[in-house]
């Protein structure tokens, strides 16, 4: 390949962290911690990806500490990760020692699930799910998850009490606290797809006519207490990373913002919260995400806030996540040099790898020295390879 990408190879540093690189492994859920609890095959995995080169790894996502963050979100997860009690924070400082070992450096993604939960699932079955305004969310508009479970959890329930939005953030924190404990390099909030922060970001999963409801920008006010709390409990040394997408698994076609003013009015409040690097999660890192602009989502996190950004989104791939899972078609590299244009354009400062970094540990050193890259191969979503 005789695409120039050594300007990737440019270090970053943010805050207190030192990346050697612009290239990011991507949260991926593997679901291979029993209990919650990530094994020595889940640190090794992770080892791996530091090993071939890559500079930041994002955990998969990872349960806060409170009772209802995770669960089976209609997908059959019954093994994902949580950052709390003692024998996942020893299988995540293994982690961590790990891929400091390898010379990388590593997040963990938090994350709470709220209304994706099935309730009466998870490691606390009996804990209600939390739903900002008892909605699911519309039905009839989402291809991914099976219409008998929609149907199953599409009846509103109670909205979230005042004690329980503060429990939820309080439980933020101490994960974030944890975090802080076990070494990790800064600490991820996934704020994207539908999940919890992210229901209460979308007006059709918050109709709340208290302070956490209201127009576009009242609609931050969780998001922006959690990213508080977690400041304080991570400190000013450790990078906090925001993902937010337009698209919710309950509606892909869903927008928070359809111009460039009212995504100000969401990232805005969440920027000044305190977020360092925003991540705009798309499935096609070239796309344009408004009209009259090349900018993708995340350029224009990037130009509205001032902050850096990462784009994601089939780097080396030339299928996009739920497309390629429709017809099995994941395709090879050909996107590098786009990816180049764009990068060196300042678009954005990260470059965060996905179903690529499943398939080929190696993938960011075989990317710098030219080796040729492995097509990918859909067996590799489900193992810890
Ligand atoms: C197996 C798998 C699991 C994923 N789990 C998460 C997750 O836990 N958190 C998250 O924010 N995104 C998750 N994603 C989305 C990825 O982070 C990424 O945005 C998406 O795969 C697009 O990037 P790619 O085209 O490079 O694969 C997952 C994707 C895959 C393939």
């Amino acid at each position: 390949m005789s695409i120039d990408v050594e300007p990737l190879f440019q270090p970053l540093h943010v805050r207190g962290l030192t990346l050697a690189n612009r290239i990011v492994m991507a949260p991926m859920t593997r679901n291979f911690s029993p209990q919650g609890v990530p094994g020595l095959d889940v640190a090794a995995y992770y080892r791996r990806r530091a090993e071939g080169g890559t500079g930041l790894l994002i955990t998969e996502g990872v349960g806060v500490d409170h009772p209802a963050a995770l669960g089976d979100a209609g997908l059959g997860e019954s093994n994902l990760p949580h950052l709390y009690g003692e024998a996942a924070l020893a299988g995540w400082k293994r982690v961590v020692d790990g891929v400091h070992g390898a010379g990388g450096k590593i997040v963990p993604q938090l994350w709470h699930q709220g209304v994706m939960r099935d309730p009466g699932t998870g490691p606390h079955p009996q804990a209600p799910s939390m739903r900002p305004s008892g909605l699911w969310g519309p039905t009839g508009r989402t291809s991914s998850i099976a219409p008998a479970y929609i149907e199953r959890v599409q009846a509103p329930t109670q909205p979230m009490s005042e004690s329980e939005i503060q429990d939820v953030i309080d439980g933020y924190a101490r994960s974030a606290r944890h975090a802080r404990e076990l070494g990790f390099d800064g600490v991820a909030v996934h704020g994207a797809h539908g999940y919890l922060i992210d229901t209460f970001l979308w007006d059709e999963t918050n109709r709340r006519s208290d302070g956490w409801g209201g127009d576009r920008r009242a609609r931050t006010r969780f998001a922006t207490e959690v990213v508080r709390a977690i400041r304080r409990e991570a400190g000013e040394a450790l990078p906090i990373f925001f993902r937010f997408s337009q698209w919710k698994q309950q509606d892909f076609k869903a927008r928070l913002a359809t111009t460039p003013r009212e995504l100000e009015e969401v990232l805005g409040p969440i920027s000044d919260a305190g977020v360092d690097v925003f991540d705009g999660s798309v499935r096609y890192f070239d796309r344009a995400e408004f009209e009259g602009s090349p900018l993708n989502l995340s350029g224009w996190a990037k130009k509205i806030t001032g902050k850096l950004s990462m784009a994601i989104g089939g780097i080396g791939l030339d299928r996009g996540f739920y497309d390629s899972k429709r017809d099995g078609r994941a395709g090879g590299s050909d996107n590098i040099e786009l990816l180049m244009t764009r990068y060196l354009r300042g678009e954005f400062d990260l470059v965060a790898v996905g179903r690529a970094l499943l398939n080929e540990p190696g993938w960011t050193h075989k990317l710098r020295h030219g080796h040729e890259l492995p097509p990918f191969d859909e067996a590799r979503l489900k193992e810890l390879h």
